[in-house]
């Protein structure tokens, strides 16, 4: 275990933040049974997850496949300390999220116009200023309010977006909705490990007290050490999703979150303390693929952990034996 991962004897915590049933269903061609989504949340709740995005109150015509939110969230079993989020996009959103009896509300707006506009079919000051609503209504259910900013790294329409635009965006969330949290997201998969260094040290230098969460997706194959490198520069939250499933269907090329088991898998090899029970994960991930009918991305799935041995070939004696024969 390296030292720098341990502090006065105890391992460092970094909460992990299950999207896979938000972020992960809402790009599904299947819909997932009600009762299933209920038990693979609570299977969720179970592994220890610290957040749970739930769910998304958007319109049920944008994302089909979440049309039960409400459902869902009033039927999980809530395990004491696990946060239940669930994205809203408006006020009409709000609303539902109020009436589902939501944690933590989370906003969710662009970064580049471009993306804002495909997605959320409003210019970024539209959104913004309905978000000021939507955080009002949040405050008043005593729900936290956390603002995820798409494309924070990238846009898969309009190329690089200026970290200054980043930040300004972060700002006006900060001081104007009242956000409590704010996640990076890269949605498309375009960060690269110095790239996330340099967001994120912005970020926690100047504002060290407000929750920061990274959510990057494995589109380019860098997630894990978008992760990495995050860590490196003082960030401790992470969102990602069972079996890497997931994308945004209003994002061009957009493929699967970084995959929970994946990095839980890493991240405790590495000496630090995610409050996970991997087994619990790895067992969940299995029941995906009868869930949305096709394999998932994640490697843990297929391989096994690091330490899942094999037995040894069938001949394996006579190998030896021939081997030492030869002298
Ligand atoms: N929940 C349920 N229904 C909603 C809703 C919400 N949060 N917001 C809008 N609707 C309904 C309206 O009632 C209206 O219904 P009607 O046609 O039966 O009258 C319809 O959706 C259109 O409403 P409007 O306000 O004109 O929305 P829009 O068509 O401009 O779409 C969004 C705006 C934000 C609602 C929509 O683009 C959306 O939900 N996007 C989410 C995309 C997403 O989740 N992307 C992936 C995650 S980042
Ligand atoms: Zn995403």
């Amino acid at each position: 275990m390296s030292a720098s991962n341990v502090w006065n004897g105890a391992r460092k915590r970094i909460f992990m933040q299950e999207v896979g049933t938000r972020d992960g269903l809402q790009v599904e061609q299947a819909f997932v049974p009600t009762e299933d989504k209920i038990a693979l949340v609570n299977a969720l709740s179970r592994a220890g997850m610290a957040k749970i995005e739930v769910t998304a109150f958007v319109s049920p015509k944008a994302i089909p496949a979440l049309r039960d939110g409400e459902q869902v969230l009033r039927e999980i079993d809530r395990v004491e300390g696990v946060v239940y989020s669930a994205l809203v996009p408006n006020v009409r959103g709000a609303e539902r999220a109020v009436d589902a009896c939501t944690d933590e509300f989370n906003l969710v707006m662009s970064a580049t116009e471009s993306h804002n506009l495909a997605n959320l079919r409003m210019t970024r000051e539209q959104s913004f200023n309905g978000l000021v609503e939507v955080a009002a209504i949040a405050r008043n259910a005593n729900a936290a309010v956390n603002v995820s900013l798409s494309c924070a790294f990238g846009c898969p329409m309009e190329g690089d977006v200026p970290v200054q635009t980043v930040l300004d965006w972060c700002a006006r969330h900060v001081d104007e909705t009242g956000a409590t949290g704010i996640t990076l997201c890269d949605t498309t998969g375009m960060a690269y490990p110095t790239q996330v260094a340099e967001l994120t040290a912005a970020f926690r230098a100047r504002w060290p007290g407000t929750e920061l969460t990274l959510h990057f997706h494995n589109t380019r194959g860098m997630g894990l050490a978008n992760v990495l490198a995050a860590i490196d520069a003082g960030a401790d939250r992470f969102d990602a999703s069972l079996g890497g499933i997931g994308g945004c269907p209003y994002a061009p090329g957009a493929t699967g979150n970084v995959c929970s088991e994946e990095i839980v898998h890493a991240l405790e090899l590495m000496g630090y303390d995610t409050g996970v029970d991997l087994a619990k994960l790895v067992a969940a991930s299995k029941l995906l693929p009868g869930l949305i009918g096709h394999d998932i991305p994640s490697q843990i799935v297929k391989a096994g952990q690091r330490l899942d041995l094999h037995p040894r070939p069938a001949d394996f004696d006579a190998i030896r034996e021939r081997a030492l024969a030869k002298g």
